[in-house]
């Protein structure tokens, strides 16, 4: 079982399945959480990207980074934070 203190606790039957850098929807007390599994162990948080709101178990979980469908945020699970974005993905101003 999966215990936190925020999001409640969830069956380890539900999670055994759940393989390297794969991610999984649970809908606990009307909340959204999504459960994602990296190469240290499970990390749990909340279904909402914080740029405009997207499902972030619609995005991809690659060495402990879930990277946003809609925009390509990318946040650390381990401990919520942002990560920078990188300079070349900046537009060319052409005026
Ligand atoms: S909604 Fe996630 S990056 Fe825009």
């Amino acid at each position: 079982m999966l215990n936190n203190p925020i999001v409640g606790s969830i069956e380890l039957r539900n999670l055994q399945t759940l393989k390297t850098n794969q991610i999984k929807l649970f809908r606990i007390n009307g909340r959204r959480i999504v459960v994602a599994k990296a190469e240290e162990g499970l990390f749990a948080f909340e279904d909402r990207c914080t740029h405009q709101g997207a499902s972030l178990a619609d995005g991809v979980v690659i060495c402990g980074t879930v990277q946003c469908p809609w925009h390509g945020s990318q946040f650390n699970i381990k401990n919520g934070t942002v990560k920078p974005v990188r300079q070349e993905r900046q537009l060319k101003r052409l005026s």
